[in-house]
C-alpha cells in the first residue's frame, strides 16, 4: 500500500478560494506523488471501504491505463491524473432501464458505467470550458478533443457483487503541460498549455473538475438522465454528420454518425445499414 501525502499548496489554495473546501465529492481527496494507477489505487480503497466521494489524485503514473487496454502516458507534472469513487445509492439511478427494487443487473451495471461515462465527459468538457475558455468538443464516447486532437480521457471501472453495483471508479487525465508524447500518439494528443500558449494553474483546472463532476453526479443521481444527453449533444457535434470508420469483424466499416440514443450509443449510418455502436474504438475517416 502506498501512503499519500499532504496536499500540494496549489491545490488547496485552489479549492479553498471556491468555497468547496479540501473534499470536493464530499469524500477525502489524497495525493500521491507517483501511482501505478490512480483507478487501482481509488479500487484498493473503495474495496477497504472508503466513502462515496474518495478522491486520488496524483502527480505521476507508472502504468497509467486507458480504455480497451491502451496506455495512458502519464509522466510527472504533464496531466491531471485523477480517480473518483462513487457509490450508487440502492436502488441506484432508478430510471435506468430494467433496474428493479432489488438493486442492478449486470444490464443495469453497464448502463450505470455508460450514464457516468457520459456525465463525466459532460462535466469535464465544462469544467476546461469553464476554467480556460478552451472550446473543447467530446468525441463519443468520452474523449475531450480540441480540433480532433485529444485532451483528456475517461476510464469508468467497477465492482459489483451479485446484482449490487458497489461502486465505480471514474478515472480521468487531463493533459496540462506540453510534453514529449510516445510517437504513436504525438500527432493526435494535444495539452491545455499548447491549446492556449500560456501557462495553466493546475489547482483551477482540478477544482473545476471535481466542481463540475459533483454538480453532474447530482443530477445523475437524481434521475435527470436527460440532462445529461441533451448537454452531451450540444457538447459533441462530430457525434452528427461526421464521416467515421472503425474496425469490424470483417475489416474496415465507413459511415456517417447520426446521434447517440437514449442509451448513449452512437448511431452511424453506412448506407446500407444503421449501426449502433456501444463500445469500442471510432476513428475520423477522410
Ligand atoms: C482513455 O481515453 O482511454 C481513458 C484514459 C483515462 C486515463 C486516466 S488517468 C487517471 C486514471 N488512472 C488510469 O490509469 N487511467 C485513468
Amino acid at each position: 500500500m502506498v501512503y499519500s501525502r499532504p496536499l500540494p499548496a496549489d491545490v488547496v489554495e485552489a479549492l479553498t478560494a471556491t468555497g468547496i473546501g479540501v473534499q470536493p465529492l464530499g469524500g477525502p481527496l489524497r495525493y500521491f506523488s507517483e501511482v501505478s494507477s490512480t483507478n487501482d489505487v481509488a479500487a484498493d480503497l473503495a474495496a477497504a471501504g472508503a466513502a462515496d466521494g474518495t478522491t486520488v489524485l496524483a502527480d505521476a503514473q507508472r502504468a497509467g491505463r486507458g480504455r480497451l487496454g491502451r496506455t495512458w502516458f502519464s509522466p510527472p507534472g504533464a496531466g491531471l491524473y485523477v480517480s473518483c469513487i462513487f457509490r450508487p445509492p440502492s436502488p441506484s439511478l432508478t430510471s435506468v432501464p430494467g433496474l428493479g427494487p432489488d438493486g442492478a443487473s449486470a444490464a443495469d451495471a453497464t448502463a450505470i458505467h455508460t450514464r457516468l461515462t457520459l456525465a463525466t465527459g459532460v462535466a469535464l468538457a465544462d469544467a476546461v470550458r469553464a476554467a480556460t475558455a478552451l472550446p473543447v468538443d467530446i468525441k463519443w464516447p468520452n474523449d475531450l478533443v480540441v480540433d480532433r486532437r485529444k485532451l483528456a480521457g475517461i476510464l469508468c471501472e467497477g465492482s459489483a457483487v451479485g446484482s449490487t453495483v458497489e461502486y465505480v471508479i471514474v478515472g480521468f487525465g487531463i493533459n496540462l503541460r506540453s510534453t514529449a508524447y510516445p510517437r504513436e500518439i504525438a500527432n493526435r494528443a494535444t495539452s491545455l498549455e499548447a491549446e492556449l500558449g500560456r501557462p495553466v494553474d493546475r489547482g483551477l483546472v482540478l477544482t473545476h473538475a471535481l466542481t463540475s463532476l459533483r454538480d453532474w453526479w447530482m443530477r445523475l443521481r437524481a434521475g435527470r438522465f436527460d440532462d445529461i444527453l441533451r448537454r452531451w449533444r450540444e457538447l459533441s457535434p462530430s457525434s452528427r454528420g461526421a464521416r467515421v470508420e472503425w474496425t469490424g469483424p470483417s475489416g474496415t466499416i465507413r459511415g456517417v454518425t447520426d446521434g447517440i440514443d437514449a442509451n448513449g450509443a452512437l448511431r452511424v449510418l453506412t448506407g446500407d445499414r444503421t449501426f449502433q455502436i456501444v463500445s469500442g474504438n471510432i476513428s475520423w475517416a477522410s
